[in-house]
């Protein structure tokens, strides 16, 4: 596995792959990125993984200092399942101040987008730019991040950009709390709580499937059990799967997104579901 640092000799290695499949990430790797990567292979000869974590995309009162770095963790993850690993700093990715972004499209400023202000402009505008340096014939997203998702696509969709994103399913730990790297901020008793957050999209997800259609009071349920029991709780959401618009009684494929706080951690998770 080969480790690059600088955009020019990243592009010099890649110039002549034909078949490059790519996986963004921030580091701090789990066997939820992991899965990205395995998947990856399927869709490329050459593996290329990124790990920068982005400013753009973080608010000033966000975790940008102190998200966690563990580079050297991160390759031994990676040696046997990624051909090429790009970690540029911040001055090679972004070496004049940044004046030209990607403008997402209106559901962006829903859901995350309502309490991160410009995180989806950020996120968009890297991931062009890895787009623009790896030139990959895909790319592999979570959908651990639905609206990130979301917005990836509209943006490769809409700018005509010539890959394929590919949507790998949400890694879970054994009691169903989706891996994020976030989740090394949570204190041993937040951590035995975490789990609540999806087995409340859990039980939503089975009460759709009874035939329920009560969208609000089904959201109002989820939040005044997370509330009870100690969270903060961003928004419950059910939304239209690929529009991300909110819930009619007429869809057949939703999506039910949350955030929530436990203490100083923001955990986010969501459900599909098929009626
Ligand atoms: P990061 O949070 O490191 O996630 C990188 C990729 O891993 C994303 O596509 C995310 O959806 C996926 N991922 C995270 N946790 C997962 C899980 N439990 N199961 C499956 N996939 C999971 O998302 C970002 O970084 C950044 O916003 C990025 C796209 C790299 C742009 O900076």
């Amino acid at each position: 596995m080969q480790i690059f640092t600088t955009v020019a000799t990243l592009r010099e290695r890649l110039a002549h792959e034909p078949s490059v499949a790519f996986v963004p990430t921030m580091g701090n790797l789990h066997e939820g990125h992991l899965s990205l990567v395995e998947q990856a292979r399927q869709h490329g000869k050459f593996v290329v993984v990124s790990i920068f974590v982005n400013p753009l995309q973080f608010g000033p009162n966000e975790d940008f200092a102190s998200y966690p770095r563990t580079f050297e963790a991160d390759c031994a993850g990676l040696e046997g399942l990624a051909d090429a690993v790009f970690a540029p700093t911040v001055g090679e990715m972004y070496p004049v101040k940044q004046q030209v972004y990607v403008e997402p499209p209106p559901l962006a400023a829903e859901l995350c987008g309502t309490f991160r202000p410009g995180h989806f402009r950020g996120v968009a505008t890297v991931v062009l730019k890895l787009f623009n340096l790896v030139q990959p014939n895909a790319a592999v997203f979570g959908k651990k991040d639905y609206q990130q998702l979301a917005v990836l696509r509209a943006m490769t969709e809409q700018l005509n950009l010539p890959l394929a994103i590919v949507a790998a399913e949400t890694a879970r730990a054994p009691d169903g709390l989706a891996l994020s790297s976030r989740n090394g901020y949570l204190s041993a008793t937040e951590r035995a709580e975490a789990p609540r957050l999806y087995r409340n999209l859990q039980s939503i997800a089975e009460t759709l499937n009874k035939g329920r259609r009560d969208f609000s009071a089904l959201e109002d349920a989820a939040r005044d059990d997370l509330e009870k029991h100690g969270w903060r709780v961003d928004y419950v959401a059910l939304r239209n799967a690929a529009t991300l618009l909110p819930a009619t009684p007429e869809d057949r494929e939703l999506v039910t997104l949350a955030a929530a706080w436990l203490g100083k951690t923001r955990l986010i998770d969501n459900i599909e579901s098929r009626l």
